[in-house]
């Protein structure tokens, strides 16, 4: 379905399941569909809300982007939704934008799931690296991006078992509009470092990533389990940077062994 946010932004969004509100956000350049796994199962005991980010999908882009700009939206959308707390689950970029609700609408955070992510913000080598990736979708357009990032975001397990699962991701990677996949580089060049809100996460929070995650590695999600009192951390063998489509059952028992300890909560 479309949801119109009081900014004006025209929002799709799939929803599935009732009970416990849990808002999936996808990572950088994929869109709501990296979830169907999710929805399918976990809707079983959640309200699972999957939304396409401004600029993906079939969201509208509807100006600057921003790391902040992306967490405001997903405020907006929980409002006009009349979610008064949700358990906010991101992947990668996705995470990025989970740490920005807790620090700009805590309120609304019940509990996180923070999947193949970092709290940190871009080295200047990697801000180098994303003004090369939006000058190369300049110029070459969103294949040759998804040509750059595709090896890098499925571990070797899926590169050589799961084909169809490459060439899914190739697909919703190709598909990416180019002003999303622009806003979204500058966006995540441009965010602040989050290092220091992770001590202040009073809410449960699980961390999650693949055992061959290679863009944020099982380092950085140690260091985040390291720095949130009473978080957890699954390490989700067989899997990359794309755990939640990599090895779906075991995220989602991951998930879903979190989501019953917050009922009543
Ligand atoms: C993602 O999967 O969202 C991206 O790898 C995040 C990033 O490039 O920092």
């Amino acid at each position: 379905m479309k949801v119109e946010l009081p900014t004006g932004l025209v929002m799709a969004v799939e929803e599935a399941g009732d009970s416990l509100p849990l808002l999936l956000i996808h990572g950088f350049p994929l869109n709501r569909s990296m979830w169907s796994e999710q929805l399918a199962e976990l809707s079983r005991e959640a309200r699972c809300i999957a939304p396409d980010l401004r600029g993906f999908g079939e969201t509208g882009t509807g100006g600057l982007h921003g790391i902040d700009q992306y967490a405001d939206d997903m405020a907006e959308l929980l409002e006009v939704l009349g979610v008064q707390r949700a358990v906010v689950c991101g992947l990668s970029m996705g995470g990025y934008v989970a740490l920005s609700m807790w620090k700009r609408h805590p309120m609304l955070v019940h509990a996180m799931v923070l999947a193949d992510t970092k709290a940190g913000a871009d080295t200047s080598e990697g801000k180098s690296k994303r003004d090369e990736l939006i000058a190369l979708t300049q110029r070459e357009g969103v294949n040759a991006l998804a040509a750059q990032q595709l090896p890098g975001m499925l571990g070797k397990t899926s590169r050589s078992e799961n084909p169809e699962l490459v060439e899914r991701v190739r697909d919703i990677l190709e598909s990416a509009p180019e002003a999303g996949v622009i806003g979204a580089l500058q966006a995540m060049r441009d965010r602040h470092d989050s290092t220091a809100i992770l001590s202040s996460v009073q809410v449960p929070t699980l961390v999650i990533v693949g055992e061959e995650d290679a863009l944020t590695p099982v380092k950085e999600a140690r260091s985040m389990f390291d720095a949130m009192p009473g978080s957890r951390l699954e390490i989700i063998p067989g899997a990359g940077h794309l755990s939640s489509m990599e090895r779906p059952r075991d995220f989602n028992q991951a998930v879903g062994s979190f989501l019953s300890t917050l009922v009543g909560s």
